[in-house]
């Protein structure tokens, strides 16, 4: 097992610290922007093997990270189950009306069909690394129906009990997404990615009497189906503050990434062992050296002789300066 995070992750090897940024594929790298100026679709573009291969590949050039994310959409999921998606510049993401119809009886062969290029991707990026992991990443179910029922990012003031309908309807679309986010990771992991990544981004929305019925069982049946494919995962719950610790007994990840509220003291304390990964706010990239320094250091000391993996507490914020996060590998890695 030459791969570091697989080391990390399933043998809590401890003398090297791997190394990836979420979204360390997108829009604060110039080589990227280029590529979308002439991609103005973005679904198009994540459905575009050679592109995607290409994309997924930039920062590893660029930073010889430990781990390859392939590049495409976890909202690439509801494209695949007939639900209309659009990019719109400066807005985000728009989804389209949604037809239970469809979506419930979208089978197998035609989903996979549809979204065949993501995983033709993973077979290009698999044949131009060595001695790096390959991770596939799903959107867990509840961030998933989140943008499915609320048609966009949430705004402040968000009330889950504006988006639910029927009760029957909602078990029936959560049923739905575990057996297709599962489907999805399949074929992934069957293109060659070796850790999968399920991130639940929307997961602080849910009310804490919720947070079972929505994020951690249907979460644990994916994790348990991955898991039995001899593939590591990585889960991020965000937002989720001291329930950390019970998605963990719930879920049982093969690792868990925390966002930047989480107290990683506090975690390490509590978490018998599992692998972490992350939890440096993407913020403080935006500030000068000696912070940037002095935040990266504390991660490293925390979780000094601990299974960790360095990454942020959410994904790289498109203002970040490339410069950042080659000088963060540097401190890491003991050249600065
Ligand atoms: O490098 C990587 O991490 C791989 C690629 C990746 C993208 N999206 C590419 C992308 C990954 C892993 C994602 C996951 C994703 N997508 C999440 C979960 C992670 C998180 O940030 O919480 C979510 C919630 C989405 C949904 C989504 N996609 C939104 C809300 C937006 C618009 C706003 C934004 O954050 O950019 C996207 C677009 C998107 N996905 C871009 C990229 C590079 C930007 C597209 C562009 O405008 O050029």
């Amino acid at each position: 097992m030459k791969d570091k995070l697989s080391k990390c992750i399933n043998l809590k090897v401890t003398d090297y610290v791997p190394i990836w940024f979420m979204r360390q594929a997108g829009r604060y790298l110039p080589e990227f922007k280029e590529i979308r100026k002439q991609n103005p679709d973005f679904i198009k573009l994540c459905l575009n093997e050679r592109l995607s291969a290409e994309i997924s590949l930039q920062p590893i050039r660029r930073f010889d990270l430990d781990a390859v994310i392939i590049f495409s959409d976890i909202l690439m999921i509801p494209y695949g189950l007939g639900q209309k998606i659009e990019f719109k510049k400066g807005i985000g993401p728009i989804l389209g009306d949604l037809n239970f119809n469809v979506i419930l009886n979208t089978k197998p062969n035609d989903f996979i069909e549809k979204l065949s290029p993501i995983y033709q991707a993973i077979k290009r990026v698999k044949k131009d690394i060595k001695d790096k992991n390959l991770i596939g990443f799903a959107g867990a179910p509840w961030t998933l129906l989140m943008y499915m029922l609320n048609k966009q990012s949430p705004k402040k003031g968000f009330d889950i009990n504006n988006i639910i309908k029927s009760k029957s309807l909602m078990r029936d679309l959560i049923l739905k997404l575990e057996d297709i986010i599962f489907l999805h990771t399949k074929e992934q992991v069957k293109a060659g990615a070796d850790i999968i990544q399920i991130f639940d981004s929307w997961a602080g929305l849910l009310p804490e009497d919720k947070l079972s019925e929505y994020c951690y069982i249907p979460t644990s049946k994916i994790v348990k189906n991955i898991k039995s494919l001899q593939i590591p995962v990585i889960c991020f719950p965000k937002g989720i503050g001291k329930n950390y610790i019970d998605f963990c007994s719930a879920v049982e990840p093969s690792c868990i990434s925390i966002d930047y509220e989480v107290d990683p003291h506090w975690i390490k304390e509590k978490l018998n062992g599992i692998p972490v990964q992350g939890g440096i706010d993407p913020k403080i990239l935006l500030g000068d050296k000696e912070e940037i320094k002095k935040n990266t250091e504390k991660y490293l000391n925390i979780f000094k002789n601990y299974p960790y993996i360095f990454n942020l507490g959410h994904g790289v914020l498109p203002e970040t300066k490339p410069e950042t996060i080659e000088y963060i590998i540097q401190i890491i890695r003991n050249k600065k």
